[in-house]
C-alpha cells in the first residue's frame, strides 16, 4: 500500500463504513477518470483472454456490491479493471436494510454487510451506465429480486431486472447467494435453480448467464447447484458470495468477506475446478498479485476484487496487473 493511501484509509476510517464507501464513490464519480489514472493500471499486454465468448482486456474485475447503482465506470476503467460488475440490482428500487448495516474488522483485513440489496432500480442503473460506457468495456450485472417478492415468483423479478439492463449488459450473473434476503439462498437447491435459470438463460437471448454461489454450500449441495447450473446452459459460474462463518470474535448477523474468506474460495474453486468444465470467476479474500495469481493458476478465468480494495487501495488493481503471468 502507498503512503498516499495509507493516509486516505486513516480517514476514510474515520468515519462510518457506509459513509466512508459514498464518500469514495462520490470522489470516485467526481473526480473520475484523472484521479483513477494517477493509481490505476496501464494496459498490458498480453493479459487478454476471451471467456464465454467475450473478450477480456485482462481477467481482474470490480466485484458486485461496490458500485451497486452504476455510479462510476469511468473510474473502474481508469484503475485498470477488465471488467466490472454492478449490482445487485432489483428490478424495483428498494432501501435495503436499516443501518448500520456495514462493519470493519481490520484485524482480519474482513469486512460485515447485511445491506440487503439497496436498489435504485434496474432501470435507473441501466441508464446511469448508458451514459458512461464506451466500446471494449465488458459489464456485468448482478441480478437480484425484490425483498416483497416471495421466492415462488423469484424468477418474474430476475426476468424484469435482466430485461431492465440488457442494453447495457455484456453479462450477466444472477445471485442466488446473498445471506441478506430472507429465503434467497433456497434458491441453490437444484430444482429451483434449474427452473430458474431456464426463465433466466431464455430471457437473455445469448447474452452469456453467470450464477454466483455460496460459500457455505456443502459439497453434496454444491455438487447439485453446479449440475443444475451446467443443465440449464449457464455460462460460468462466480465463486464465492460473503460467508456465515467467523473468525474467532467477530460477530455481527449478516455476510462475511474479506481475507478470511480466502481459504474457503481457494477450497471452492478447486472443488468447482474437479466438477465442471465451465468458465469460473474466484471472488473471496483476493488482496494481493500472489492471490490474484493463484485463483489464476488454480482454475480461475477471471477474478473479483472487493474487501481487498478497501484495505489495500486502488492502487492494488495495477500491482495485480504487473504480476500476473502472461498468456494464461
Ligand atoms: C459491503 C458489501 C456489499 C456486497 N454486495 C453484494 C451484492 O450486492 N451482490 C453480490 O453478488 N455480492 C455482493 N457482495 C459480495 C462481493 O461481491 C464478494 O463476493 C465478496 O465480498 C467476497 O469478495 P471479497 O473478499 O474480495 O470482498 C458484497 C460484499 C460487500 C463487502
Amino acid at each position: 500500500m502507498g503512503i498516499g493511501y495509507a493516509c486516505l484509509r486513516a480517514l476514510l476510517f474515520r468515519l462510518d463504513p457506509e459513509k466512508a464507501h459514498a464518500l469514495a464513490l462520490r470522489a470516485a464519480r467526481a473526480g473520475g477518470s484523472g484521479l483513477a489514472r494517477i493509481v490505476g493500471g496501464r494496459e498490458v499486454p498480453g493479459l487478454d483472454r476471451e471467456v464465454a465468448g467475450l473478450r477480456f482486456g485482462n481477467p481482474v474485475g470490480l466485484a458486485a456490491g461496490y458500485d451497486k447503482n452504476g455510479i462510476a465506470l469511468p473510474f473502474w476503467r481508469a484503475l485498470g479493471f477488465g471488467f466490472v460488475e454492478f449490482g445487485t440490482v432489483t428490478p424495483r428500487p428498494q432501501p435495503g436494510n436499516p443501518p448500520p448495516r456495514v462493519w470493519r474488522f481490520g484485524k482480519h483485513k474482513a469486512i460485515g454487510n447485511a445491506l440487503g440489496f439497496p436498489s435504485d432500480g434496474a432501470s435507473m442503473v441501466a441508464s446511469r451506465i448508458r451514459r458512461d460506457k464506451l466500446r471494449g468495456d465488458v459489464v456485468g450485472i448482478n441480478l437480484g429480486k425484490n425483498k416483497d417478492t416471495p421466492l415462488t415468483r423469484a424468477a418474474e423479478d430476475y426476468v424484469a431486472a435482466l430485461d431492465a439492463t440488457r442494453s447495457v449488459a455484456d453479462y450477466f450473473t444472477v445471485n442466488v447467494s446473498s445471506p441478506n434476503t430472507p429465503g434467497l439462498r433456497d434458491l441453490q437447491t437444484k430444482a429451483y435453480l434449474e427452473e430458474l435459470l431456464g426463465h433466466v438463460v431464455a430471457a437473455a437471448a445469448g447474452t452469456p448467464v453467470f450464477v454466483k454461489l455460496s460459500p457455505d454450500l456443502e459439497e453434496r449441495q454444491l455438487k447439485d447447484a453446479i449440475e443444475a447450473c451446467a443443465s440449464a446452459h449457464a455460462a460460468g459460474l462466480v465463486l464465492v458470495n460473503t460467508t456465515l462463518a467467523r473468525p474467532e470474535g467477530v460477530c455481527f448477523e449478516g455476510g462475511l468477506s474479506g481475507r478470511p474468506l480466502a481459504p474457503r474460495a481457494r477450497e471452492v474453486l478447486a472443488e468447482a475446478r474437479r466438477l465442471t468444465k465451465l468458465p469460473l470467476i474466484s471472488v473471496g479474500g483476493i488482496d494481493s498479485p500472489e492471490e490474484a495469481r493463484a485463483r489464476l493458476l488454480g482454475g480461475a478465468s477471471l477474478v473479483q476484487v472487493y474487501t481487498g480494495l478497501i484495505y489495500e487501495g486502488p492502487g492494488l488493481i495495477a500491482r495485480i496487473l504487473r504480476n500476473l503471468p502472461k498468456g494464461a
